[in-house]
């Protein structure tokens, strides 16, 4: 993600969420890069069209997924799951250990591409999310179960 991408990203989140983040939250993601890990999609053969992103950090051996989202008219086409993978692998690579996340309780698609990464729900935070007030799930990924997953032979316990 770039400073130039955020006219777009900030349409997207407004899309996406009731409290949505503002641009000067997705600003501050850029003053520690040896932290936060922010990336884009760009739709194929475009000049930096953004379809999704996501916003994690990286600390001690965690991975922390912060916000994620799709352009509306290109949800369900891979582009969540190829966003999630490309920050596990980076920050499996950059040391961390497991990844966690918190995700509204009502949030179906979410909780359901969690799930088939092999996110399991590790605690349950009351009341945490406002507009709608609603408990937020914590999932957690270890690094070793997800390598057993990617690995696991298709039609076993394998990753979708
Ligand atoms: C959740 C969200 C990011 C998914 O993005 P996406 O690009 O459409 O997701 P993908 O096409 O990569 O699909 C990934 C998986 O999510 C699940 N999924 C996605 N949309 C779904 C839907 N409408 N119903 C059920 N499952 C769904 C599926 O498991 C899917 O895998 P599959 O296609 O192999 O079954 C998108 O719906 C979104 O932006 N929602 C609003 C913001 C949000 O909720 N962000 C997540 C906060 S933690």
């Amino acid at each position: 993600m770039r400073k130039e991408d955020l006219v777009q990203v900030v349409a997207i989140e407004g899309e996406a969420f009731s409290a949505p983040w503002s641009r000067n939250l997705f600003l501050s993601e850029f003053r520690d890069p040896a932290i936060s890990l922010a990336l884009v999609a760009i739709a194929r053969g475009s000049i930096r069209e953004i379809n999704g992103y996501i916003v994690s950090w990286v600390t001690a051996d965690e991975l922390h997924i912060l916000n994620l989202a799709t352009q509306r008219q290109y949800r369900q086409k891979g582009i969540a799951k190829e966003l999630v993978v490309t920050a596990l692998r980076q920050a499996f690579q950059r040391g961390a250990r497991r990844a966690f996340l918190e995700v509204r309780a009502s949030n179906d698609p979410a909780l359901r591409m969690y799930r088939n990464f092999g996110f399991v729900t590790t605690a349950v935070r009351k009341d945490y999310y406002d507009l709608p007030i609603e408990d937020a799930v914590v999932m957690t990924l270890e690094k070793d179960e997800y390598i057993r997953l990617i690995n696991a032979p298709q039609g076993e316990d394998a990753v979708e």
